[in-house]
């Protein structure tokens, strides 16, 4: 049985909070937030047994084997290492820091320490998702040439709080952008090679609609976008030498769509699950962590650094900087 705390009591801790009942060998133990009132509310709401006053407390907790990490990006680091450095495994939200250099650092006390950490890329582990790759590797779909996908809706214009606030590393390309170009390196199995961007920013600074085209080695091609200021129909395409797989809202898919070019009548997975999803993530990490292994082959540090480096690329091809980035 793996105990679980959760470090922060925003919106996703809720939802992830909230899903912890379809988690199989697991329990939630314990949350810690930087007010006494939040951990007590979230803990009571939750039905968790302990609650903490700090982060620092929930770290020093000895009964926990793994935290989730939910606060704003630019904390993601400084968490992190809070918690390897108290002998925790961790999963961490999206994006897994704000930069490679930031990432190469958390992976690196991991390893050292002999603890696991990983992204939490939710998407990657909800069953039409798998169903997709499952039809690619069955050769159903033939070669993958193309892929499309956009994550955008419009947000009430905030500028203190999390999505536009540049201290606390906000913009479309790390809160959604990150979703299409995690999608597009899980399809295309390649590197990538060039990245080009458009992008309109916000009046804080930070991005507000980003468009990016990007190619990879083996010569598919990904077209994107996200945005904070447009509703988009978030849906996502990979096209194949003989047909294409359409996932709509596909960053939370819970159908998975193929339409063969000769007519086939379409292949149509619909998911039955009850939860949100965030419970398929949770789980991979149980698995790994009840068979002593520091690493998911599914969202290994290496593909987080991977997807983090394609963002960087793209922030320099905006010219956005945060103002904690040297
Ligand atoms: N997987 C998904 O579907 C999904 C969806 C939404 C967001 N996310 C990711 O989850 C993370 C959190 O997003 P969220 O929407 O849950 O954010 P949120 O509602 O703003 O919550 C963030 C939490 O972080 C803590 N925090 C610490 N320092 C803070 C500061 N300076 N300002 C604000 N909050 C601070 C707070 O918890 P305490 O007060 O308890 O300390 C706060 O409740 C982000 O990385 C985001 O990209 C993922």
């Amino acid at each position: 049985m793996i105990k679980w705390g959760i470090l922060g009591t925003g919106k996703i801790a809720g939802k992830f909070a909230e899903d912890f009942r379809f988690v199989k060998n697991a329990e939630l133990i314990a949350v810690g937030s930087r007010t006494e009132q939040s951990a007590v509310s979230f803990a009571k709401k939750y039905h968790i047994d302990k609650h903490y006053s700090s982060y620092e407390l929930l770290a020093q907790d000895p009964e926990i084997d793994a935290i989730y990490i939910s606060t704003p990006h630019n904390l993601h680091y400084e968490n992190t290492l809070l918690c390897l450095n108290h002998g925790k495994s961790v999963l961490c939200e999206k994006p897994a820091a704000v930069n490679c250099h930031e990432l190469k650092e958390m992976t690196t006390l991991a390893k050292t320490k002999g603890l696991f950490f990983m992204e939490a890329m939710w998407t990657w582990f909800l069953p039409p998702v798998i169903t997709a790759q499952q039809w690619i590797r069955e050769g159903r779909l033939g070669k993958v040439e193309l892929i499309k996908a956009d994550f955008g809706f419009r947000a009430p214009y905030e500028p203190e709080k999390r999505l536009f606030n540049p201290a606390l590393a906000g913009g479309a390309l790390l809160d959604v952008g990150i979703y299409p170009i995690a999608f597009s390196l899980l399809f295309a199995g390649a590197d990538v090679q060039h990245v080009e961007v458009r992008s309109s920013k916000a009046p804080t600074g930070v991005d507000m609609t980003d468009i990016y085209h990007l190619t990879f080695s083996n010569g598919v091609l990904a077209d994107l976008s996200c945005s904070l200021g447009h509703s988009f129909t978030n849906d996502a395409y990979i096209y194949g030498s003989e047909g294409y797989i359409q996932l709509p809202i596909f960053w939370k898919s819970r159908e998975a769509i193929l339409k063969r070019y000769d007519n086939e009548e379409p292949l149509i997975f619909k998911d039955p699950r009850a939860s949100e999803g965030y419970n398929f993530e949770t789980d991979e990490v149980n698995q790994i962590l009840l068979s002593h292994k520091t690493e998911s082959s599914i969202m290994p540090p290496s593909k987080s650094l991977e997807l983090l480096s394609v963002m960087d690329r793209i922030r320099e091809q905006t010219d956005l900087k945060y103002p904690f980035e040297v």
